[in-house]
This record gives C-alpha cells, sequence and structure tokens, in this order.
C-alpha cells in the first residue's frame, strides 16, 4: 500500500450514516481525517466538567418544559452512570467518537436509549465545550492558587526563621549591600502575591457562563441562561452567543498569569543553583531534592531546580501556542480552537509540578548562615554605609560622602583588607573628621539593622513584613 493509499484510507466504523453529525454523509473519514480530528485522548480530561454542564442543562431544559420530566430523570441517572464508570476506568473511550462530548452521549445512548438524544436540544458542542473549558480552568486556577499559598506559606516561615540573617544583596549579581536572608525570601513572597493575583482576576472575568450560546447565535428554545450560569457556579451567562463560543482569553488569561509565576519560579530556582555551588555554599539541599553523579562523587546536583528553571519554557511556549492559534480566526468558533486544550493542560500539569518541587526546596533547604555572614562583608558592600555617616554626622553633600567612601574602598583595596579592618588612623588619612561612630557602622549587623525604612531590610522590619504576610496570605487572594 502506498502511503497515500493509507492516508485516505477510511477509518474504521461507524461510517458517516451512523455518525452524531452524519446525517448528509454517504461515507466514513481517512484514517488519517480521523487522527487529526480527533481530541478525545486529551479532552477526556473535561469528563466531570462536561457531565457537570449536561445535567445543569438537563435540568433547566425540564424546569423550562422543553423536556419531559421522566426523560430528564434518565438522563440524569445515565449520566452519573457515565460518570462512575469513567472514574473507575470501564469506559471505553472510542476515538471514532472524536471527543469527549460525543463519548459521553454515545454511552448515554446505549444505556438509556433515545432519551439521550433529546440532552442536546437548545445547545452545541460550541457551547458545550466552552463551558466544560471555563469550568475546568476555573478549578485550575483554584489549584494553583492553594498550592502558591503554600509555597509563600514556606518562604514566609523561613524567612521568620532567617529575619536577621545577613547575606550580600546583589546587583548585577554584584555584591551591592548587605541584606537579611529573610528579606530576600520575602520578595518572592510579594511576586508569588502578585501572581495569586492575577490569578484571581482572571478568574473573576472568566467567571460567566457559555452555555446557551448554542452554536453561535443563540436558540429559539426558552432556555434559562441564568440558572445553568448559576446552577455551574457562574457569575452570570455570557452576554453576547458569539463571543460566548468564540473567545479563549479566559485560556490566555490563566497561561498569561502562569507564564509570568513560572518566570517568578526559574528565578529563585536559579538562585538556589548559584546558592548551592561551592562556590556560595550559601544554601545545602538535601538528598531529597539532589541527585549525584555517575562518575564524579563529591558532586551534588540541584537538579529539581534547574528543572523548574528550565520548566518555564514550556509554559510560556503554551502561551505563545495558544495566542498563535487564535490571533487569525474570524468569529465564531472554529476548529483551531479545538487546539486550546493541550498547552492549558501541560500548562498547568507543569506549574503543578514546579510549585511544589520549590515548595520542597523552600521548606527542605539548609541555610549556611556563616558562609552568607562572611561573603556579605566582602566586596567592601558597606561603603554606602560610611556615605550615610558623612552625611549624616558631618552634614556632607552626598556626592562628596560617595568621594569619600570611594577613596576608603580604595585604601582597602590597595592593603588588600577589608573596609572593617582599617584602622581610625588610616581612615583619617581620607577624611580626618571619621570618628570610631563612623567604623562602627562598617560592620554588616550594623548595616541592615539601620536600613529601617519601610520595605527595608532591618530585621524587624523583615520581622513586621513576615506578620503581615502571614494576615495577607492567609486566605484566598483577592486580585
Ligand atoms: N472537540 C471540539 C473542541 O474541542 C468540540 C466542539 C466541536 N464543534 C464543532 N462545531 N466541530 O473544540
Amino acid at each position: 500500500m502506498s502511503d497515500e493509499q493509507k492516508t485516505s484510507a477510511p477509518a474504521a466504523s461507524p461510517t458517516g450514516a451512523s455518525r452524531m453529525w452524519g446525517g448528509r454523509f454517504a461515507g466514513g473519514p481517512a484514517a488519517i481525517m480521523q487522527r487529526i480530528n480527533a481530541s478525545i485522548d486529551f479532552d477526556r480530561r473535561l469528563y466531570a466538567q462536561d457531565i457537570r454542564g449536561s445535567k445543569a442543562h438537563c435540568r433547566m431544559l425540564v424546569a423550562q418544559g422543553v423536556l419531559a420530566a421522566e426523560d430528564g430523570d434518565a438522563i440524569l441517572a445515565g449520566l452519573d452512570r457515565v460518570a462512575q464508570e469513567i472514574e473507575r476506568g470501564e469506559f471505553a473511550f472510542r476515538v471514532e467518537l472524536e471527543d469527549i462530548h460525543m463519548n459521553v452521549e454515545a454511552r448515554l445512548a446505549e444505556l438509556i436509549g433515545d432519551a439521550a438524544g433529546r440532552l442536546h436540544t437548545a445547545r452545541s458542542r460550541n457551547d458545550q465545550v466552552a463551558t466544560d473549558f471555563r469550568l475546568w480552568v476555573r478549578d485550575a486556577i483554584d489549584g494553583m492558587d492553594r498550592a502558591l499559598a503554600g509555597l509563600q506559606a514556606a518562604l514566609i516561615d523561613r524567612a521568620d526563621e532567617h529575619a536577621g540573617t545577613v547575606m550580600p544583596g546583589f546587583t548585577h549579581l554584584q555584591a551591592a549591600q548587605p541584606v537579611t536572608f529573610g528579606h530576600h525570601l520575602m520578595a518572592y513572597v510579594e511576586m508569588v502575591g502578585r501572581d495569586r493575583g492575577r490569578l484571581a482576576d482572571a478568574r473573576r472575568r472568566l467567571n460567566e457562563c457559555p452555555l446557551g450560546s448554542a452554536a453561535l447565535a443563540g436558540t429559539s428554545f426558552p432556555i434559562d441562561r441564568h440558572a445553568t450560569a448559576a446552577e455551574l457556579g457562574f457569575e452570570r451567562p455570557t452576554a453576547n452567543s458569539l463571543d460566548g463560543v468564540s473567545d479563549r482569553d479566559f485560556a490566555l488569561e490563566f497561561l498569561s498569569s502562569a507564564s509570568i509565576c513560572a518566570v517568578h519560579l526559574s528565578r529563585l530556582a536559579e538562585e538556589l543553583v548559584v546558592w548551592t555551588s561551592a562556590q556560595f555554599r550559601f544554601v545545602g539541599l538535601s538528598d531529597a531534592f539532589t541527585t549525584g553523579s555517575s562518575i564524579m562523587p563529591q558532586k551534588r546536583n540541584p537538579d529539581a531546580a534547574e528543572l523548574v528553571r528550565a520548566k518555564t519554557g514550556r509554559v510560556i511556549g503554551d502561551l505563545a501556542a495558544l495566542l498563535v492559534a487564535m490571533k487569525g480566526l474570524p468569529l465564531a468558533y472554529s476548529k483551531d480552537m479545538q487546539e486550546d486544550k493541550e498547552p492549558v493542560f501541560e500548562a498547568a500539569d507543569t506549574m503543578e509540578l514546579a510549585i511544589a518541587a520549590m515548595t520542597g526546596m523552600v521548606r527542605d533547604m539548609r541555610v549556611n548562615a556563616q558562609a552568607m555572614a562572611a561573603a556579605a562583608g566582602a566586596g567592601f558592600t558597606t561603603a554606602t554605609d560610611i556615605a550615610d555617616w558623612c552625611v549624616r554626622a558631618l552634614g556632607m553633600p552626598f556626592r562628596q560622602a560617595h568621594h569619600v567612601a570611594g577613596r576608603l574602598v580604595k585604601l582597602a583595596e590597595d592593603k588588600g583588607c577589608g573596609l572593617e579592618d582599617l584602622s581610625l588612623a588610616e581612615m583619617r588619612i581620607v577624611e580626618p573628621r571619621l570618628t570610631d561612630e563612623a567604623r562602627a557602622v562598617l560592620s554588616v549587623e550594623s548595616s541592615v539593622a539601620s536600613r529601617t525604612s519601610f520595605g527595608g531590610t532591618a530585621p524587624e522590619r523583615v520581622r513586621e513584613a513576615v506578620a503581615d504576610a502571614r494576615r495577607r496570605w492567609s486566605g484566598p487572594a483577592a486580585p
């Protein structure tokens, strides 16, 4: 058989005529058509949302007198049975039935007979899938928010523990000024807090129900869209049927929020990679989050951190994939939109794993306070403190004070010692009005203790920030 023959060969039964949409089709699709068209391999993950949506639709149809109560009861019982079969792994998903919607409906027909065919009154797969997917993404947002709250709790606990642990703060990855490790960790609490805020914000806009938009134009049946929206936990029905079936901005907002969050996780992961290196030794990870090398016995590699860093690429890729899939689509539904699910599933799975790994590493890491303290003073990191002292005590303009501090750095550099190792006599060569009090500001402890401005690194401020964060982030995120 040539390739061409193979790809145009008909798929296994059913033929067009027996398919759900097959009234005007004589033949079945080519095997390759079935492969490109079917989404059941991935959209089966929507089964719970699909059944929930169908039950809400069914109840509403009965309440509106569109569907007889007996048929409604049979449909509801049948749908419960289908859900059970899927949960028990007894359900035979069939690729020739394309997607989750038709797989569920076909099984419902086997179970309850003709009444199953009445469920699709006043709806279409277009509003059905849009509803299912919103429900799924809403759950994914809630799950991610819970996971991020757990990460914040881990960061806050460790920050509390290390509110007074000094380390070098960096700019350009050059030692800049001493900070406290607690302060550094609390920076990530803020970043993750905004990630949660973005998710909460996206959730608010997502929370409208497309069900009842039908194929694109609405329906002639007297449906009650407010009732289905309320039953499914939505704030309201979507206001425009064309929009309801054809936008996926809610998925894009989820993916963009996830991407930004992934970038945050990646930066922390990168810091863990740097901090655990032999050159830094600020932090150690346990056996639980590292691997060894098969050739170099001394190695302990921060693989989990590296993988959190790398997985960012997938999530950003997922966002890019869906943005591009959507950008050329005329209203309303196009089959392109079936490609919305895999990126969202992948991003949600990736984020779940990455957040859990990061939470584990933060809770697990051993902090080497000695190494941090030693590094905190290296590189003349308290030069700004002596400049500030000259401004405060001598009334010098800051630019001039900066010059004095610079000359002290030069002196220490020439001597091959730290700023705090200079004697007062040596310092007075640069500026005769310097005193012992000026020398005292050169210690890293006094440096961090002096940075008491709101949001600053002083241990007392960090402890306040910790207490405040525990209050702010204990409940669900507010946008
Ligand atoms: N599996 C489809 C999707 O995910 C369901 C909607 C199909 N609608 C249609 N008109 N072909 O998009």
